[in-house]
C-alpha cells in the first residue's frame, strides 16, 4: 500500500497536499448534505431535481456535482444527469450490502473546526474542543463510536484471523467502543467471551450495535460501564484487546492503564495494543505523527507512541515478549503484543513512575 502522505515527494506535491482540503471538504459536505444520500443505489438524476431535494442553489449545486464527479463520488451522463459511483453506493450510501462510511465522514466533519485551531493548540499546548471524548453530547457520541465502527468493520476481519486466541477463554475490549473488535474476535473463536469496558454513554451505541448480531456471538458479550482512569477492570482476563485507546490519553494515565490490566490479565495473559505507532524517531510513519496532532487538537495529553517506548513502558512493568507485529494495516496501524508477568510480579509499580 502506497503511503499518501510519505516523502520524497515534489514541489507540486507540496501544492496538490495544500489542496487536499478542497477535496476534503467537498466529500464531507456531500456526505453531510446528503447528496449520496439522494442519489441512491439506483437511477439518475438532474441537478434540477436534486436542488429541490436538497434546498440548495441550482447554479452552486451543479458546480459542486460536477466537483464530485471529477473526484469519481459521482458519474454524470451525456444527459447531464447525476448517479452515485460504485464506490459511493458502496460506501456513501446505507443500506444492505454497502460498508457505509459515511458516520465515519460524519465524525471528521465535527474534527474540522479544531484542526483549523491548530495553531492554538500548538502554542498553548491545549485542546481546542472540549477533550470530553464526546461523552458530553449524546448526538456526539452516537458520531463518535459509529464511525469507530465504520473503520473497525474493515480492521476487525483482518485482525481477528491473525490474532492468537486459540485455547482462550476471556478477552477484555478495553475501551471497545462500538464493540466491532470483541465481536470479530469471538466469531472467530467459538470458545471466547468478551468483556467490552467503556464509559456509559459510549456503552449505550455498543449495546445497539451488539444487539445486530446472532443470539451465538452476542450471548457471550458483557458490557461493563467503567471509567478506566478510576474504576476495576475486573477480570481476571486471558487475553486483552487495547484498540486506539493509548493515542487518547497522557503518558501518566497510558502508563496506569496498562498496569492496571497487568493486574486484571491472569499470568500468560496475553496483550494486544493495536494503534498507530511510530518509529522511534516518532516522526515516521507520517500518518502516525499526523495523527498525534490529531490528538493533540482533541485531547488532554493524548499523542501517538513509538515502539520503542510502549516496549520500554510494558517491560518496566514486568510484560514479557514484546513484539511489533507490522502487518501491513492500512495508515501504518500495527499491533505491540505481550503477556503477562508472571504472579510474583503483579502488582508491582514500575521504575518508570
Ligand atoms: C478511539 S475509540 C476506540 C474504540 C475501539 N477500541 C476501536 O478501536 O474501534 C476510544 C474508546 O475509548 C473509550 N474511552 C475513552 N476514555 C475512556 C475511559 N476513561 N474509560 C473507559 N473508556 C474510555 C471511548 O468511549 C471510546 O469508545
Amino acid at each position: 500500500m502506497t503511503d499518501l502522505w510519505a516523502p520524497p515527494f515534489t514541489p507540486e506535491q507540496v501544492i496538490d497536499r495544500a489542496n487536499v482540503m478542497f477535496s476534503t471538504q467537498a466529500l464531507l459536505t456531500a456526505n453531510r448534505m446528503g447528496v449520496f444520500s439522494a442519489l441512491g443505489k439506483e437511477g439518475r438524476k438532474e441537478a434540477q431535481a436534486l436542488a429541490k431535494e436538497l434546498s440548495a442553489d441550482l447554479r452552486a449545486l451543479t458546480i459542486f456535482l460536477d466537483a464530485l464527479t471529477g473526484l469519481g463520488y459521482l458519474t454524470k451522463d451525456a444527459k447531464g444527469r447525476y448517479a452515485n459511483s460504485n464506490v459511493a453506493k458502496k460506501h456513501l450510501v446505507p443500506g444492505p450490502g454497502s460498508a457505509y462510511l459515511g458516520d465515519y465522514l460524519r465524525f471528521q466533519d465535527m474534527l474540522w473546526d479544531s484542526w483549523g485551531k491548530l495553531e492554538t493548540a500548538v502554542k498553548t499546548g491545549r485542546p481546542t474542543r472540549s477533550a470530553d471524548m464526546y461523552q458530553t453530547n449524546a448526538d456526539e457520541t452516537r458520531r463518535f463510536i459509529r464511525a469507530m465502527h465504520s473503520t473497525a468493520s474493515l480492521n476487525a476481519p483482518f485482525l481477528a484471523d491473525r490474532l492468537e486466541t486459540a485455547g482462550k477463554k476471556h478477552l477484555v475490549d478495553v475501551g471497545g467502543g462500538p464493540g466491532t473488535f470483541a465481536i470479530h474476535f469471538l466469531r472467530q473463536n467459538p470458545e471466547l467471551r468478551a468483556t467490552i469496558v467503556d464509559l456509559p454513554g459510549t456503552l449505550e451505541v455498543t449495546k445497539e450495535i451488539v444487539a445486530e448480531e446472532p443470539e451465538q456471538v452476542r450471548g457471550r458479550i458483557t458490557l461493563r460501564p467503567c471509567d478506566f482512569n478510576k474504576d476495576s477492570l475486573g477480570g481476571p482476563y486471558d487475553v486483552a484487546l487495547v484498540s486506539h485507546i493509548i493515542h487518547g490519553h497522557s503518558d501518566h494515565r497510558v502508563h496506569a492503564l496498562l498496569m492496571k490490566l497487568r493486574d486484571a490479565l491472569a499470568t500468560n495473559g496475553v496483550l494486544y495494543v493495536h494503534d498507530f505507532f511510530t518509529e522511534s524517531s516518532r516522526a515516521t510513519p507520517a500518518f502516525a505523527s499526523l495523527f498525534a496532532l490529531n490528538m493533540l487538537v482533541s485531547t488532554d495529553g493524548g499523542r501517538t507512541w513509538s515502539f520503542d517506548e510502549t516496549k520500554e513502558i510494558l517491560e518496566s512493568l514486568g510484560y514479557r515478549q514484546v513484539e511489533w507485529k507490522r502487518m501491513g494495516q492500512p495508515r501504518g496501524l500495527s499491533v505491540v503484543a505481550a503477556v503477562s508477568p508472571v504472579d510474583s510480579l503483579r502488582g508491582k509499580k514500575s521504575g518508570l513512575e
